[in-house]
């Protein structure tokens, strides 16, 4: 079998064969926000399963293409579903998709998720700029044999959300009709949702909002010196803040009624990134 970095390479040689612009954005869309990539013009897209080695989603609203193009004046490429730790990948497969952008040259990311509120002060529908998360309770997608190529062994997070990017964002929160935040998300392995007990103990160590994505991918990129924005969509509020059950329909229903928003939201940021 061909090297992990071999594949990563044969990946990227396939993709720059059919793109016809240099992205220097790359965005993953997360939950409900897939059709963002609806407005990108000029664009070409690329299904996951064409593309060599590359990992393909089994997700329920969770597609699985790249699309290359233009959105808001600048080079971007999406990926319009995105691999969990959940749905059984080596860690090194779940994270795939970022290596890839960073061959392709791009250095500037936005990432996107559904996750649940767990600050008290949250409600269901709105956004949160993500400032840290918390990513103990999984291995880290850098496991295993440093990729050099990549960066180092012993990386950096002290600034794994970019402050900058985080300023920008912040400056447009006043654009949409929905309420934004600031903080910290937590990662949580699934499939399941967390119980109720749990919830409280992320509470306690400081987390705003839960999920079961984004910590690899943003392990993956800042190893990779690539600056992360981060933004949550708070689909539900988390295990036992009501007193009711948790299921992916309602997560689903909210992304679907807020993603206007979203959308606007993200657009108007990328327009100054
Ligand atoms: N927990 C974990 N992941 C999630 C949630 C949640 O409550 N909502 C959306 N993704």
């Amino acid at each position: 079998m061909k090297s992990y970095l071999n594949q990563l390479k044969e990946a990227t040689q396939y993709i720059n064969e059919k793109i016809t612009i240099k992205p220097t954005l790359g965005l993953v869309l997360g939950s409900g926000l897939g059709d963002l990539s609806d407005e990108i013009t000029e664009k070409v897209e690329i299904n996951y399963s064409d593309i060599p080695h590359f990992p393909v989603p089994t997700v329920k609203g969770h597609d699985g293409k790249l699309v290359c193009g233009i959105l808001q004046g600048k080079k971007v490429i999406a990926m319009k579903g995105r691999f969990h730790y959940y749905e059984g990948y080596d860690l090194e497969k779940s994270v795939f998709g970022i290596r890839v952008m960073k061959l392709l040259g791009i250095n500037k990311v936005i990432i996107t998720n559904a996750a649940g509120g767990v600050n008290l002060d949250f409600e269901e529908g709105m956004l949160m700029i993500i400032t840290d998360h918390i990513g103990l309770f999984a291995p880290s997608t850098l496991r295993g044999e440093n990729l050099e190529e990549f960066g180092p062994r012993f990386p950096d997070m002290t600034f794994a959300y970019d402050k900058e990017f985080i300023k920008i964002a912040n400056n447009h929160v006043n654009d949409i009709n929905i309420p934004v935040k600031k903080g910290v998300y937590a990662f949580y392995r699934g499939p399941n949702f967390e119980t109720p007990s749990e919830i409280k103990a992320l509470r306690i160590l400081g987390t705003d909002a839960v999920g079961m994505s984004t910590v690899p991918e943003v392990i993956a990129a800042n190893h990779a010196s690539m600056r992360v924005l981060g933004i949550s969509c708070i689909t539900n509020m988390a295990a036992g803040v009501e007193q009711k059950k948790l299921t992916h329909q309602e997560v689903m229903d909210t992304t679907t009624r807020v993603k206007s928003d979203f959308i606007k939201f993200v657009k108007n940021i990328i327009g100054e990134l």
